[in-house]
């Protein structure tokens, strides 16, 4: 990744099941994919991120039905909700994939046939439980007092002739992957997956019989494609791997990353690099597995009755608080529940309180004490101890929130970012430029001045991947002329960028209080 090269960065959500909407969990894993892809835009990588519908699913066909529309139509609406969705809530993403379309059926028809013609394909009756609402075939251990654990429903009991994939012959290869260190992540759910591989991975039964819906198999129409083996496509559909030569997929297609949910890990970690190297293609360069929302400890969903709706909480406390929240409240990897007050804790505290604070007096000393210019600072002043740790974190954290990016702690990265801003306003208060004004001590006023607003700029910077909103309106305040995110982020960042006697705006409340 590139502070030092552009390099190229391709990230990935999962594609949705388009029988709900979108609800906090799965803005959850968005938001992290904006915020590396908003990142890795602002370094001057080439960006291409993705998000989607996965919509040949048996649970299309239920919801269709359940609204008594008909299939095709349902998938057109529900797939233009979770894209407009998503544009409200300001999420980034480049391409938006579907697994209905005719480029993503060519995607699957190529790959099918690579896998088909490497021998990796045969048939064979099959008989076992399949949970509708995993979309597979449950382990015996999946089973608990005959139910399925995760969507408490009884699984139907199939036995059928389907073509099988034979993924034990890529157990060593996958094996060898996972012990790659960076692979997959973390490392928890990593051991996971060698465990499970080091059981023996067992051929899967990759397409359906008697359903009238989905991607027929292209050399016998008379089955679907199981409808993860067509989903994990979709990452590659995007690429426009359908066609003979895509400059997409040669630029982009290694240094992939896909953020899963725990949940179907395992899909992106064993299934999918067999599928690929089964078809002669790479594995993906990484797959994060992050934790869950939950609601009293429970999982979010539909049937359980407790979904939370992103747009409603947007509407309330903004969109970037809301990023900010989930993303702060939690490591990556982890699980937790989602609280209202601990939203309001932090809107209060963190953003209104630390942030939002600094903003405004620092603004407001500027106008009174330097009739609104930021000051020269005293080159000798700058140098001493007092005033050079701004200099000298500022330019550190630089390096160790691009670190952080590469390791997905993106809770950390807020943490540093809201230090440095608490260390800002302990420093106002420790210097007291009303005293200083006073006192007639201008040299160390304009450098004190100096310092905030150089301070305020980076913090603008670093929060820009996480609240693009926000940190376009502190930039603007700041008198900054240029977007955030269309300019040299290695030279903007540094210490000594923001020229002096710019005029700064009228300081504009970015965090109203909560009624
Ligand atoms: N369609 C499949 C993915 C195919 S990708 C080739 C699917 N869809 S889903 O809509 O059920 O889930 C999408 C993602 O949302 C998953 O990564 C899942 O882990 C995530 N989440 C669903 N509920 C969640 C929470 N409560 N919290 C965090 N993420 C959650 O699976």
């Amino acid at each position: 990744m590139g502070l030092d090269k552009k390099e190229y960065f391709y990230i990935t959500t999962p594609i949705y099941y388009i029988n709900d909407e979108p609800h906090i969990g799965h803005f959850y894993c968005t938001t992290a994919a904006d915020i590396l892809a908003r990142y890795h835009r602002l370094i001057g990588d080439e960006v291409f991120f993705v998000t989607g519908t996965d919509e040949n699913s048996l649970k299309t066909l239920q919801a269709a039905e359940k609204f008594g529309m008909a299939p095709k139509e349902f998938t057109d609406k529900m797939a233009s909700k979770w894209k407009k969705t998503w544009e409200e809530l300001n999420i980034s993403f480049d391409y938006f994939v579907r697994t209905t379309s005719e480029e993503h059926k060519k995607s699957v028809e190529k790959l099918l046939m690579r896998c088909y013609n490497a021998n990796d394909i045969y048939k064979k009756e099959y008989e076992g439980f399949y949970c509708v609402g995993c979309e597979k075939f449950l382990l015996d251990d999946e089973i608990v007092d005959g139910k399925c654990p995760i969507h408490k429903t009884k699984p139907e009991w199939i036995k059928e002739e389907n073509y099988f994939f034979r993924l034990s012959k890529y157990s060593e290869k996958i094996l060898e992957l996972l012990q790659k260190e960076d692979f997959a992540l973390p490392e928890a759910r990593r051991n996971e997956m060698i465990e499970f591989v080091k059981k023996g991975l067992k051929d899967i039964s990759i397409s359906r019989a008697k359903i009238n819906w989905g991607i027929p198999v292209p050399f016998d129409n008379s089955q679907v494609v199981y409808v993860w083996f067509d989903a994990l496509i979709n990452y590659i559909t995007a690429l426009e791997f359908y066609k003979d030569k895509s400059e997409k997929f040669d630029k982009f297609w290694e240094n992939a990353i896909h953020l899963v949910g725990k949940d179907i890990f395992r899909f992106h970690t064993i299934m999918w690099p067999a599928m690929l190297f089964s078809a002669n293609i790479k594995p993906p360069k990484q797959v994060f597995g992050h934790g869950f929302f939950t609601i009293n400890g429970e999982k979010i969903s539909k049937s359980l009755g407790n979904v939370i709706n992103p747009v409603e909480l947007a509407k309330k406390y903004g969109i970037d608080p809301l990023r900010y929240y989930i993303m702060r409240e939690i490591p990556f990897g982890k699980d937790s529940d989602f609280s209202i007050s601990r939203l309001e804790e932090r809107y209060k505290n963190d953003l209104a309180n630390d942030l939002g604070n600094l903003i405004n007096r620092s603004i407001n000393m500027l106008i009174k004490y330097n009739n609104s210019k930021i000051p020269k600072p005293d080159e000798n002043l700058l140098k001493t101890s007092e005033h050079i740790f701004v200099k000298n974190i500022g330019e550190n954290l630089i390096f160790e929130i691009d670190k952080s990016y590469k390791n997905f702690e993106f809770s950390q990265i807020l943490e540093k970012i809201m230090e440095f801003t608490k260390s800002i306003n302990k420093y106002i208060d420790k210097t007291k430029p009303w005293q200083l004004k006073k006192e007639n001590k201008i040299e160390t006023l304009n450098t004190v001045l100096y310092n905030i607003f150089s301070a305020i700029k980076m913090i603008s910077l670093f929060i820009y991947p996480f609240m693009p909103q926000t940190a376009q309106k502190i930039y603007n305040q700041i008198g900054e002329k240029n977007e955030v995110s269309k300019q040299n982020y290695q030279q903007a960042i540094k210490f000594g960028s923001l020229s002096f006697d710019r005029i700064v705006g009228e300081p504009e409340i970015l965090f109203p209080p909560l009624n």
